[in-house]
């Protein structure tokens, strides 16, 4: 089981160049219902998901390019970003928006956002194992207020990722992870204080 595990963990990339293959709706239904055993705290299920396939696509695309309309004043890059996407989009055959609440407690807030990443960790992993790859991305637009209303969402909901799946054409080299060691502090010994407090006995 470890090993299953840390081969998935490890051996999974971000795919960024994909088949044009149509990927089964189903199939991407079930990664979802087992990626939902996330843990998540007081059972919230804080993840909303909105999918982007066939003709849908056009809708992400019509607001991620108006978004882009808004924020790019320089007009010869805006119309190459406006193409770039139109591009990426529906050479991809699937597409989420993963988001969720904004709750008015920073705690909840936070345990959200850290549940939801989870959510997408397990759906990286999950569409890993069944030879699908996936990229999650941060574009600029998903900070934009508009583009999610635009796109159904309420203006103060949080967008965790875009994640963008098919099958993997290029699986690139993974780079180096550095050592954990260099990120692991070890505490093992008894707090000062009271090591001077039981010596003094
Ligand atoms: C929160 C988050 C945001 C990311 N945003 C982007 C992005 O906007 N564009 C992109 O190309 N990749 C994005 N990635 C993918 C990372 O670049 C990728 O995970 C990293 O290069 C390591 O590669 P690996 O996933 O193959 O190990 C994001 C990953 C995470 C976890």
């Amino acid at each position: 089981m470890y090993e299953m595990i840390q081969d998935t963990i490890v051996s999974r990339r971000t795919i960024r160049k994909f088949y044009p293959d149509d990927v089964p709706l189903h199939t991407i239904v079930e990664i979802l219902e087992d990626a939902k055993w996330a843990p998540n705290h007081k059972f919230r299920e804080p993840w909303e998901v909105v999918l982007y396939k066939g003709d849908g696509k056009g809708q992400l695309i019509d607001q991620v390019q108006e978004s882009i309309v808004r924020n790019e004043l320089d007009e010869e890059k805006s119309e190459k970003k406006k193409e770039k996407i139109n591009q990426f989009i529906n050479e991809i055959p699937i597409h989420l928006v993963v988001y969720m609440k904004s709750s008015e407690s920073a705690k909840e807030r936070h345990e959200d956002f850290a549940a939801t990443c989870a959510f997408i960790q397990n759906f990286q992993l999950l569409s890993w194992s069944k030879g699908l790859g996936v990229v999650w991305k941060t574009n600029g637009f998903i900070f934009d207020p508009v583009f999610r209303e635009g796109i159904g969402l309420e203006a103060d909901d949080v967008i965790v990722g875009m994640l963008h799946i098919g099958k993997p054409a290029v699986i690139p080299n993974p780079k180096e992870r550095k050592s954990i060691k260099n990120s692991l502090t070890i505490c093992d010994t008894a707090p000062q204080s009271k090591k001077e407090h039981s010596s003094s006995m």
